[in-house]
């Protein structure tokens, strides 16, 4: 750095020179990025949006949801965020449908106020959370996840909300309590996709204890800045980054914790497809289809160049260990 000495023989920098704390910090930031070698040699889009404290796009489309970069370690991808005009409008949720383009078309029936969320099973302190004290409970963070769908796309999404075990440590699970079920909302007057038996409803979800505490476990209320489209899980859902797209359960209206493994939607419609761990490997296929590659939604239609997928999806760093000793290709 240069260092000036002024005509009154004070060593002391141009106003023009003195870098704004926040762009310093900011500037801090990327460099601890650089060393880290996260950044990488494509430090692209969103990397550099974050190193510099800038926030992901805002649709303007929803209440904006205020939030915080996540300082958790693995929180923030560095690849380019995902339209939103794609990750509203290519879903799963059977609820409004089986078609990738339902969910967009009939959400909107979906009632998200009043909600309440009953959290009970083997817990010390159960209780029923209106939404509003569940939005307030911990500080909005924003994290940019990739989600990787079992059918073999993916998207990077970047979420808003707060990582679940906040909400565990609130009602104080019992040293019996090994496992946590996540049961999603069920109305038939407003979800027509219930009319179909291709799953039983409601649609059920579970984690092991440790993986529902893992830090990287988001209890998301909004995406982009703003909260959660219906289409897209509101107004809570779950996202678990580094297991298939449909551990992550939306619009959930119970969390119950339980001795034995839940019983998931998934697995009972097909056993030998779909097990309970459901981690992203690409070296365990699933019986119809490689799960070796994947197509980022937005890098050119059918035939884009697939990417290799990622074990845990990438996030084997922070997971792994979460599954030191088991046979994952017996544990699926
Ligand atoms: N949650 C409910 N209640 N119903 C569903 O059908 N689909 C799952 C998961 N959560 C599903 C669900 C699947 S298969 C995926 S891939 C993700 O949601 C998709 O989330 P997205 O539409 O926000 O990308």
């Amino acid at each position: 750095m240069l260092i000036r000495t002024g005509r009154d023989g004070f060593q002391h920098p141009l106003a023009s020179e003195i870098t704004p704390p926040a762009v310093y910090e900011s500037r801090r930031r990327l460099m601890r990025l650089w060393a880290a070698g996260a950044a990488g040699a494509a430090l692209a889009g969103w990397a550099q949006r974050e190193a510099l404290g800038q926030q992901a796009p805002r649709p303007g489309k929803l209440a904006p949801l205020p939030a915080a970069t996540s300082q958790i370690p693995g929180a923030v991808t560095m690849e380019k965020v995902t339209d939103y005009q794609d990750a509203t409008s290519y879903n799963n949720f059977y609820e409004f449908g089986t078609d990738k383009s339902d969910p967009a078309a009939q959400a909107h029936r979906l009632v998200t106020r009043p909600w309440s969320v009953e959290v009970d099973g083997l817990v010390r302190k159960p209780a029923r959370f209106g939404i509003e004290d569940l939005l307030a409970l911990a500080p909005q963070e924003e994290r940019v996840y990739r989600l990787r769908c079992v059918e073999g796309w993916s998207m990077v999404i970047p979420w808003v909300g707060y990582s679940l075990s906040r909400l565990i440590d609130r009602v104080e699970p019992l040293g019996s309590a090994k496992y946590v079920e996540f049961v999603t909302q069920a109305d038939p007057k407003t979800m027509p996709g219930l009319r179909s038996s291709v799953l039983e409803w409601p649609y059920v979800e579970g984690l092991r204890l440790d993986e529902a505490r893992h830090p990287l476990t988001l209890l998301a209320f909004g995406m982009y800045g703003e909260v959660l489209p219906n289409q897209n899980g509101a107004p809570l859902r779950l996202v678990v980054p580094w297991k298939y797209g449909f551990k992550s359960g939306k619009s959930l209206v119970r969390i119950r914790f339980t001795e034995t493994e839940p019983r998931t939607a998934w697995h009972k419609a097909a056993p030998a497809e779909y097990g309970f761990y459901s981690n992203v490997n690409p070296a365990v296929d699933h019986p119809r289809w490689s799960q070796a590659t994947e197509r980022r939604i937005g890098e050119g239609g059918l035939f884009a160049k697939r990417r290799k997928t990622l074990m845990f999806n990438g996030y084997e760093a922070q997971v792994g260990q979460l599954y030191a000793g088991m046979d994952l290709r017996k544990q699926f």
